[in-house]
């Protein structure tokens, strides 16, 4: 049985596959010949908010042929302390799949052991596989084959986002530099579980020179609210603006993964001039997504 848990775990041949993929499924938007989610249902559990992963698979479900049945963890046992892996026995005998957005990786990993239906990580503390998809696919829609080229991610650069970019510029062949204060860049251990060509730096404007893409997210992750004063205050020199852009590639891309806060980790001018790349970000969501509903269900 297939699940996408996270990046780390993903093959680069399926993840090949699933980016190949989901070129075809944007192309075929409308009329797609195939329903492979025809007579299936799927769960989707959401212990944080959501709006871009929430819409794009309700909608990709649909579009495939399935329908969808969402379930705010508040709202079901699971928020009152029933176990993961009693929930998802349950729905493991009554739905299809099952997309989960939550906090720890290991109850992501536990429900799809003990649903037993295809399960898929719509977001945790450690990784954002379904996000990095949609950006890789986006990157080479418009700058070519993604290999060779630099990716600069400015930030909180210990966030799931950038996790789950370490794990791929191993399996794709890119160089992925880091731009963050010490104490937000990445562990050792995940590094080295990563292996590739991934280096991190404190020197915002070294790691943006020459760069294909600039990259950013927000620097309050959902679930560090209590931190909010401290990681505003201590990333408050790495923001994504004009004085990196002119370092960067005369044509470099500049992505945020949203939700976007202005004045924070991107100022209002560089985000608004590459809003037709940020949204076509958002909109590739939803094809890398049936892409890999359809890799799931073979
Ligand atoms: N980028 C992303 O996952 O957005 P949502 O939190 O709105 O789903
Ligand atoms: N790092 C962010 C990503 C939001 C899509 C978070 O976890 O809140």
């Amino acid at each position: 049985m297939r699940h996408l848990l996270s990046i780390e775990s993903l093959s680069p041949a399926d993840m090949k596959q699933i980016l190949s993929d989901t070129a075809v499924l944007k192309r075929e938007r409308g009329h797609h010949p195939r329903q492979p989610l025809a007579g299936q249902i799927w769960a989707m559990i959401f212990s944080k908010a959501s709006t871009r992963t929430r819409v794009s698979f309700e909608v990709g479900i649909r579009e495939l042929g399935g329908q969808v049945i969402f379930l705010p963890a508040s709202e079901i046992q699971l928020g009152r302390g029933e176990p993961i892996k009693d929930t998802a026995r349950v729905l493991g005998r009554m739905v299809h799949g099952a997309v989960f957005r939550t906090f720890a990786q290991a109850d992501v990993e536990e429900f799809a052991r003990y649903a037993n239906i295809p399960t898929i990580n719509a977001l945790t503390d450690e990784e954002h596989p379904c996000q990095i998809l949609a950006d890789v696919f986006t990157v080479q829609e418009r700058l070519g084959p993604i290999p060779g080229k630099t990716v600069t991610f400015i930030g909180d650069g210990a966030c799931n986002v950038v996790n789950s970019w370490v794990f791929a510029a191993a399996k794709l062949g890119f160089e992925l530099r880091i731009a963050a204060p010490k104490k937000f860049q990445p562990s050792s251990d995940l590094l080295k579980r990563a292996g590739g060509r991934v280096s991190c730096t404190e020197d915002l404007l070294e790691a943006s020179r020459g760069a294909d893409v600039l990259y950013t997210d927000v620097w309050v992750s959902m679930g560090k609210e209590a931190e909010s004063a401290s990681r505003l205050e201590q990333l408050k020199g790495y923001q994504l603006n004009s004085t990196l852009l002119k370092l960067a590639k005369p044509h470099a891309l500049v992505m945020h993964c949203l939700p976007a806060y202005r004045g924070k980790e991107i100022d209002e001018e560089t985000f608004e001039a590459h809003a037709a790349t940020i949204f076509d970000q958002a909109e590739n969501r939803l094809h890398a997504q049936k892409a890999v509903l359809q890799w799931l269900v073979g």
